[in-house]
């Protein structure tokens, strides 16, 4: 079985997606920590990362633009940096500005689009416009070509498939009948616009006013100029996500629900054809194979030895009891993951003592992500 680096070692673009709180961003950031040390220049593109994650890399004033993280960091907290490592957090709505002013065909109808409010409104709601900004961007950087690899942080979306959605969703609504009905030459925008605006329109207006119409007509007359724009683009997204360079890597915890939805996600990514690269446990309870056998016998009797409490021994060997329950029930739900995804490339993560706030914490993740096959069986045992 290939290790993550080999995996990815020739990918431009490396997808981290999965169901909400499982662990996309912090996988995210280790993979780009990883591949960095290992002498690429990465980019990691994060959605609303944990405040002290963000700050201990230096990114609490990103913008919509990457930035490098400083060298010194890795440095200070003794890890090694062979190559470069850059962040950005995704803003969305900014991301949909900086389209829009890249698909007007000129100054005033990008001044026209983005002053308006209902673009206002809209670009803030617009169903699934963070997946869909995330891919943007994506696209964006790799055109540059700044970068030799570029992992994606996918957002909190109720289901992972959302995600894989968001450019059909988005020229789904730019072909629509709603906005059809708008940028008809005879359409709605142009009776409002036109003179001869009908009984019932000045009977809306005035329940309505005046403005929301007229902004709502001017809307959809700048954004039809843009419609062909956005339709390419959404289908060279499209494309990029199924080329060989692209790999998804589908996160998720080590419980029954995680498991189906990865297990779902995994066939949903096999159906659209797009290029599945591994899948990541993350959070597992590794058994403690040093208490295993004979001393959990007498555990809570070597407890009180120890401790000089009987009580508090008693506590912590049936503390110990749950934890190994846990553990074994982690062992179950991967070997089921494993045999209904035809793979032995499953990747374990173990439930780390302390959140992952710093680049130690992203390298403690990074020698389990990273490690080789007779690595990974020496740590699933516990004895790593
Ligand atoms: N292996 C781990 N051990 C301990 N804590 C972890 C581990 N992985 C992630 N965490 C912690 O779990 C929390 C959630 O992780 P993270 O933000 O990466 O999840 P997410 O999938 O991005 O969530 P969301 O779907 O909300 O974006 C964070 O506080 C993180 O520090
Ligand atoms: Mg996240």
């Amino acid at each position: 079985m290939p290790t993550l680096g080999e995996v990815l070692d020739e990918k431009e673009i490396c997808i981290c997606a999965g169901s909400g709180g499982v662990g996309k961003t912090t996988t995210s950031a280790a993979i780009a920590v990883g591949m960095a040390s290992r002498g690429l220049k990465v980019c990691v593109l994060t959605i609303d990362p944990a405040k002290r994650l963000a700050d201990s890399l230096g990114m609490e004033e990103l913008g919509n633009e990457a930035r490098q993280v400083d060298p010194a960091l890795f440095e200070r907290q003794g890890v090694e940096m062979k190559g470069e490592l850059w962040a950005m957090m995704l803003d969305p709505k900014q991301t949909f500005d900086e389209l829009i002013a890249r698909q007007a065909p000129d100054e005033e109808s990008r001044d026209r689009v983005l002053e308006n409010r209902i673009y206002q409104q809209i670009s803030n709601a617009l169903a699934g416009s963070q997946e869909y900004m995330a891919m943007e961007k994506l696209f964006e950087l790799h055109t540059e070509g700044e970068f030799d690899l570029l992992v994606l942080d996918t957002p909190p979306t109720r289901n992972a498939l959302d995600f894989l959605d968001a450019p059909k969703r988005l020229t789904q609504f730019i072909e629509g009948r709603s906005l059809k009905v708008f940028m008809k030459p005879t359409g709605l925008a142009a009776k409002v616009a036109g003179r001869g605006a009908s009984v019932a329109l000045s009977v809306f207006k005035r329940i309505v006013g005046f403005d929301l119409i007229a902004d709502l007509a001017e809307f959809f007359n700048a954004f039809s100029g843009m419609v062909d724009g956005f339709q390419a683009r959404a289908k060279r997204v499209n494309k990029l996500l199924s080329d060989p360079g692209t790999c998804f890597l589908v996160v998720c915890g080590p419980q029954g629900e995680p498991i189906d939805e990865a297990v779902y996600f995994h066939r949903k990514l096999v159906e659209a054809k797009l290029p599945f690269g591994g899948v990541i446990v993350n959070k597992v309870h590794y058994p403690a194979e040093q208490l295993r056998g004979d001393a959990v016998e007498d555990l809570p009797a070597a407890l009180t030895e120890k401790l000089g409490d009987a009580d508090l021994a008693q506590r912590v060997a049936a503390n110990f009891a749950d934890y190994q329950a846990l553990a074994e029930r982690d062992a179950r739900n991967i070997e089921h993951l494993a045999s209904e995804l035809r793979t032995q490339s499953v990747i374990r993560v173990p439930y780390l003592d302390e959140d992952v706030h710093d680049l130690a914490g992203l390298a403690e993740i990074d020698r389990y992500l990273f490690a080789t096959s007779e690595e990974r069986v020496e740590m699933a045992a516990g004895r790593a």
